[in-house]
């Protein structure tokens, strides 16, 4: 039986997109079941409403800590049987308590080759410090920033002349190729960790 997955988003959603247009298209065989957000506003409620799938808006402002936030959260992941969870823009940091709920079961992207520029400005700050190949990066999520074992890599080149916008829209491209494809993996059960090495089985 395909697995099913929620998607953790904060903001636009453009890689929420990829997903839910490579579930559509059989590239991910698995069920995007749910799609939560920290932030009322996030467009990528907008997009999962638009393809028929369930939301899940939670306030952090509404608990005492960042636990009892994940707890609930936790809870709603139950109900809806959720087998792994894929982070695509949600600018929160896990605690350990929902990581280990989900052990190797969460997902990140981040627009950086890691583990160069982790943070919240990865595309600025690779652009501001001069690089000549930049990239992304797919990786399990452990309770390091940016730091779980990597799945799938992919370079993206900084040309002359670059501006921060057209790198940020190359990185974005290559994000919407590289994510799904990994998910796909997952979704098959493909994954397999060693010593934080991944290998893909066949
Ligand atoms: C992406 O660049 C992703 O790598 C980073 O946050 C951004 C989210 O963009 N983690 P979007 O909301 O998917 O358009």
């Amino acid at each position: 039986m395909n697995q099913r997955f929620a998607v953790f988003a904060s903001g636009n959603g453009s890689n929420l997109q990829a997903l839910i247009d490579a579930v559509k298209s059989s590239q991910i065989r698995a069920e995007l079941a749910l799609v939560f957000s920290d932030q009322p506003q996030a467009y990528a409620l907008e997009r999962a409403q638009k393809a028929g799938i369930a939301v899940l808006h939670l306030s952090p402002k509404n608990y005492p800590d960042r636990e009892s936030f994940e707890r609930d959260i936790v809870s709603h992941l139950r109900q809806s049987r959720i087998d792994f969870i894929v982070l695509a823009g949600y600018m929160r940091l896990l605690t350990a308590y929902l990581i280990g709920e989900y052990p190797h079961k969460i997902l990140n992207i981040h627009p950086s080759l890691l583990p160069a520029f982790k943070g919240a400005h990865g595309i600025k700050d690779a652009w501001s410090y001069g690089v000549k190949v930049t990239g992304v990066t797919v990786h399990f999520v452990d309770e390091q920033t940016d730091h779980g074992p990597i799945i799938a890599q992919a370079s993206v080149t900084v040309d002359p002349g670059e501006t921060f916008e057209s790198l940020e829209a190359k990185i974005h491209a290559v994000e919407h190729n590289v994510y799904p494809r990994a998910v796909a993996l997952m979704a098959d059960n493909r994954l397999i960790i060693r010593d934080r090495k991944v290998e893909i089985s066949s």
